[in-house]
Parts: structure tokens; sequence; C-alpha cells
């Protein structure tokens, strides 16, 4: 959560920061702000509550000459969103300015200290705790900004991606991390700093990626400085930022969730694309043909996740457990963490997660790792911290998703899941080469039976009409869809904001269906696959109690076309991969009834992209 940027170099410092931030809004939106040191050593800090553009326009008409700054959209944390609250935070001397993402955890006990030697405060953040102890160490010690932010670095407890510029100082920024994102960008006589590479892509493609407890000394005419907290320097690795401008446009959609929803045949094309080998007989992830031995030996798997991922998790699961008969658990990354798991050495964690930066999924690594266990990654973001992390992995490769609604990056992970299955399968001949080799023909069709699904779109526009102002939504599905009705009400809720719920469909009946009633719509997920039987006794359970119903069956259905009030038919495909058909509709139609009630479809209330703190 939280996007920081910062630059030094000879650009128009105001307009690169307020570009960058643009691009990182999707980490935070409730409100924005900047610091910028001139040339002549003014140290000016614009803030205030709402979007960037709220910053721009207040920004009109000031005073934004610099030669470099930081800059900062929040995700607030401690402290409500308002101009106050909003970063960059100055010391009390108003010699220094910080831009923080993360938490300081033990910042009250630093605040207390800090009180008792005289220090006021001035807003409700744990960052201007961090920069007034950065200037008390730095006036008590007469010491310089790098040594007093190394020496506060070490009294802190908690996650944080900062950036810090003194009044006074027009050639150098101090900039740290520890498990909060934070990379740069290097060209020429100029650098940049951000949460990721998207502020900077159209200036430079160098990248250094900080590494945690790592501190950043950024001076005009110098190389690049890594030091740690005791000032040991270490080398700078440069990578290549695999990213372009055009992945940042909408390309002509409405919203970032669109155009991603319709890109799916070509994010599902890439994420399969060199890993169907032998002339199509099988399908093969890197990650797992070079530790073979790992998925052969292995006892048992274990997927971390959060929110989509965690529901694509659902799906490995099943994928895994009936492709290779290995006994697979998922859990929560955020209740692993705290649970004591017991692993061994003979176990799989396979941490799973769009952005790579999701705390909790970072720590239940960590965990993973210290008990002995081999961690896998499924990411989507190349370079983020999750991949760093583990041991192997694989990226879904479906290019910088946008929308915080995830869609390409759901199907993404699932076609990885059901290629990492297939990939062990055949390692322990757990399938026939004949079955591998005609699932492996469905996943070449699955982009074009995608595309074919995507023509609904009309479809389910209309239908969104009748649904737009329903209050509540209740999703059921059964075995592969039982997953995917927990996602399509998790979409739902999270850009509509109408309360959805998922629900095994059999369980209806255990409690839930005491809420069917006209007023409650239900989406049932009931493509023909070996429980479809099962699931027209449901449908029939919700029709006789008044319920109105929206089913997604296979096409040429005529039974529960019969039965319920609305059908989208998608193209049959073998139930293990009905997932990623079925899970389209469902994404249009959340989409369309949020676009009705005039959400903020791609930043919705409340929510980020990169959830970074606990
Ligand atoms: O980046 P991650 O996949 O680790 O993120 C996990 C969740 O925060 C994320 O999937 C969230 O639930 C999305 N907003 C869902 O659309």
């Amino acid at each position: 959560m939280c996007g920081i940027v910062g630059y030094i170099g000879n650009g128009n410092v105001y307009d690169i920061l307020i570009n960058g931030l643009k691009r990182l809004e999707y980490r935070g939106y409730d409100s924005a702000g900047i610091a910028l040191v001139s040339e002549s050593g003014d140290l000016n800090v614009y803030k205030t509550v709402g979007k960037v553009s709220n910053l721009e326009n207040f920004c009109a008409g000031k005073n934004t000459d610099a030669k470099l700054g930081i800059a900062h959209t929040r995700w607030a944390t401690h402290g409500e969103p308002c101009d106050n609250n909003a970063h960059p935070h100055f010391s009390e001397d108003g010699n220094l300015a910080i831009v923080h993402n993360g938490t300081i955890e033990n910042y009250q006990l630093l605040k207390d200290a800090l009180s008792e030697h005289g220090c006021k405060f001035y807003t409700e953040t744990d960052t201007e705790v961090l920069v007034q102890l950065i200037e008390y160490i730095k006036n008590e010690n007469k010491c310089e900004l790098i040594d007093a932010v190394r020496s506060a670095l070490k009294q802190v407890i908690g996650a944080y991606a900062i950036a810090v510029v003194e009044k006074n100082n027009p050639n150098q920024i101090i900039a740290a991390r520890k498990s909060s994102p934070l990379v740069v960008g290097i060209g020429e006589d100029e650098v940049f700093l951000g949460s990721d590479g998207t502020p900077f892509v159209e200036y430079t493609k160098d990248v250094v990626y900080v590494k945690d407890e790592e501190i950043v000394i950024i001076r005009r005419g110098e190389p690049l400085k890594l030091v740690d907290f005791d000032n040991k320097e270490s080398k700078v690795n440069v990578d290549r930022l695999q990213l372009s401008i055009s992945q940042l446009e909408k390309g002509g959609y409405p919203h970032f969730m669109l155009k991603e929803i319709f890109e799916q045949p070509i994010t599902l094309t890439d994420c399969i694309r060199g890993r169907v080998v032998n002339a199509g007989e099988h399908v093969m992830l890197n990650g797992v043909f070079s530790n073979i031995d790992k998925f052969k030996e292995v006892n048992r798997i274990i997927i971390v996740a959060c929110g989509t991922s965690w529901h694509a998790s659902l799906l490995g699961k099943s994928l895994i457990q009936d492709m290779c008969q290995i006994a697979v658990e998922v859990e929560y990354a955020s209740e692993f963490r705290y649970s004591n798991p017991v692993i061994t050495d003979k176990d799989i964690v396979i941490a799973v997660s769009q952005s790579g930066e999701t705390a909790d999924t970072l720590a239940a690594i960590q965990i993973a790792r210290q008990k002995g266990a081999f961690v896998y990654g499924i990411s989507n973001v190349v370079g983020s911290s999750i991949p760093r992390e583990t041991d192997s992995g694989t990226y879904i490769h479906v290019g910088p998703e946008i929308g915080v609604a995830s869609t390409k990056a759901f199907t993404g992970q699932v076609m990885v899941f059901t290629m990492l299955a297939l990939s062990v399968a055949k390692i322990k001949n757990t399938l026939s080469d004949e079955t591998i080799r005609t699932l492996v023909n469905w996943i070449l069709k699955i982009p074009s039976l995608v595309t074919e699904t995507l023509n609904l779109d009309d479809q389910i526009k209309r239908l969104s009409l009748i649904y737009t102002y329903a209050r509540n939504f209740m999703y059921l599905g059964r075995g592969y869809s039982y997953p995917v009705a927990l996602e399509g009400a998790l979409k739902l809720k999270e850009i509509s904001y109408i309360h959805a719920e998922g629900y095994p469909a059999a369980e209806m009946k255990h409690g839930p269906i005491a809420l069917i009633d006209s007023e409650m719509p239900t989406v049932i997920i009931a493509p023909k696959d070996h429980l479809y039987e099962k699931i027209v006794s449901n449908v029939q359970q919700i029709k006789s109690r008044g319920g109105s119903i929206i089913a997604i069956v296979t096409k040429g259905d005529t039974v529960i076309k019969e039965l319920a009030d609305h059908v989208l038919e998608v193209p049959e495909v073998p139930e293990c991969l009905t997932p990623i058909i079925t899970s389209i509709p469902l994404q249009l139609l959340s989409y369309y009834i949020a676009v009705n009630r005039g959400k903020d479809v791609d930043m919705p209330r409340n929510l980020a992209k990169s959830v970074t703190v606990e």
C-alpha cells in the first residue's frame, strides 16, 4: 500500500513525480503529496486529500521549481485520510521531509520517548515519528543525514520503504527499505525511485531492486551507493526492467479492468508460451523441471495466498490432488503465519501472489523456509519480493495488472496451476501420456475459447441493468466451480459494494438458504461436469423458494435453461479447465454492475492493489 516516487536529475522534477504518482495510484489513492528541493535549497511541500489529480490542482500556480523531489500516494494506516496526515511529513524544524510506505509498529514507544525530549507531533501518523527521530538523532549527534537515517532505522520495528530529503541540499536523496518494495531506476545523469518500475519506465530500463535493510545513497554526479545499517557497502546489481509503456495505458478501454478482462486470450497465450513441449505431448514448467526430486518425493503441498490468489490456490489444490495424488492444503497466508504450522523438509510450500509483495504471503514464506520447506512462488511481477524470497517458481506472465480487482492474474494463476499439476503428473507418472496429451491440446485451445466466451459481453451488459440495484447476491458452485463462486462474489463486492456471498452449493441447505427470497439473486456456476446432476437439485431448491437465478452453463444445456431466469452459455471444456472459462462472465457481470452504479471500478474505495501491510 502507498506508492513512493523520487527523482534527482536535470528533467522537470515536478512533472516526473506527478506522472510517477499517477502510475502508482493503484497502490493507494486517499491523499497525495510532493516535496521539492529547489536549486537554492528551499524545501516546498504540497499535499492534499484525494487523488493525484487533486494534488495537481492544488499545486497549480505554486512554485514547483526543483532540482530533486520525492512524492507519495497514500493508503491510510495511521490516521484518517486528510491533508494533515498526507505525506510527505516534516521534521519539527522543517529541515527534513519523508515519504513512507509501510507501518512502524513501535511508533508509539518512539513517540513517547521523543515527547519526553520535547518533540511535538502534528499528525496522527507513524511516519512523522520516524522523521522526527531522524531529526533528533541528526541534531543530537551533529551528524550527516545518512548516519541519522541508519541509526534511526536500527530502532524501528516494522515495514518501510522510505525516501528522505533535506532543506538546503538539492543534491541528495536517502532511501531505504525493509519488507516494502523499493526500486531504483538509473538513467544518464539522473536517478529515479519508485515502489515499482512503472513511474520511470519511459526513462530507463536499468533498475536496482533494493534489498531488505539496504539504504540507498543517491547523490548528484556520484554513482549510486548501497549500505547496510552498519554502513557496510554492498554491490550495486543492475537488472533490466521488463515493462513497456503501452502496458500501462488503457488502450481505448474506459477502465483498466475491462481492458484486462479482454486481454485474457493474449495473456493466457503468453502464460502458456514456451511451456508446451515435445510438439504438444506435454507441458513442463522450468521451476518444476529443475527440482524434479523435490516434487517426486514431496509428502504434502501447502499453498499460501490471500484474496483472489487464495481462490486460485483452491483450484490449484483440486488440480494437484486430482492429477498428482499429492495431499494439498490451502491456507490464508495471514492465518498460516500465526498458526504455528507443522511443516517438514518433505513439504513443499507454494506461495501465490500477483503482486509478489503481499506482506502476509511474504511472512508465510519466511516461516515455511525457517521450518525447512522447499518454497515455490507463483507470481506476476518480475523482480518483486516473492520470486526473490522463494527457492524456485513460475511467473504467470500476464503483464501489469492495474485494475485493483484481479482478473487476468486469476486466470493466469489457474493456468499455471494446471501446467504445474500436469508437469508433476508427468514426473510422478500419475496420469497416462494420452490423458496429458489430451489436456495439453485443450490448454492450447483455451485462449480462443476465452475469446468466444467474451462474446457474452453484450448479453451481460444488458443483464447487469436488471441487477444493478440488488442489495445482496449469492454465488454457488460445486467442485471446480466452488472457488469460481467465491471469486465471483469477491469481484462483485469489491467494485460494486454489493454484499455477495460465495458458497459451496450443497452447503446452502445448512443455513444460507434462509436468505433466499425474491430479493436475493443467485449466480450459479453449473457447467456440465460430474456434479451437474447435483447442482440441478440446488437450482430447484432456490427456484422453489422464489429466488431468481443467473446460471453459467455449458453451451447446449437444456435442463438448467428451463429452471433459471437467465443463462449465460460458455463453451464446453474438460472439467479441470472450466474455472478459466466460467470466471469470465462473472468478471464482466461485476464490472458492468459497478459501472451502472457509478463506482470507481479501477480504484474501489478502501482497497489497494498491493497489500504491503498486515
Ligand atoms: O498480489 P496478491 O495476489 O498477493 O494480492 C492478494 C489480494 O490482495 C488480491 O488478490 C485482492 O484480493 C484483489 N483485490 C482481488 O481482486
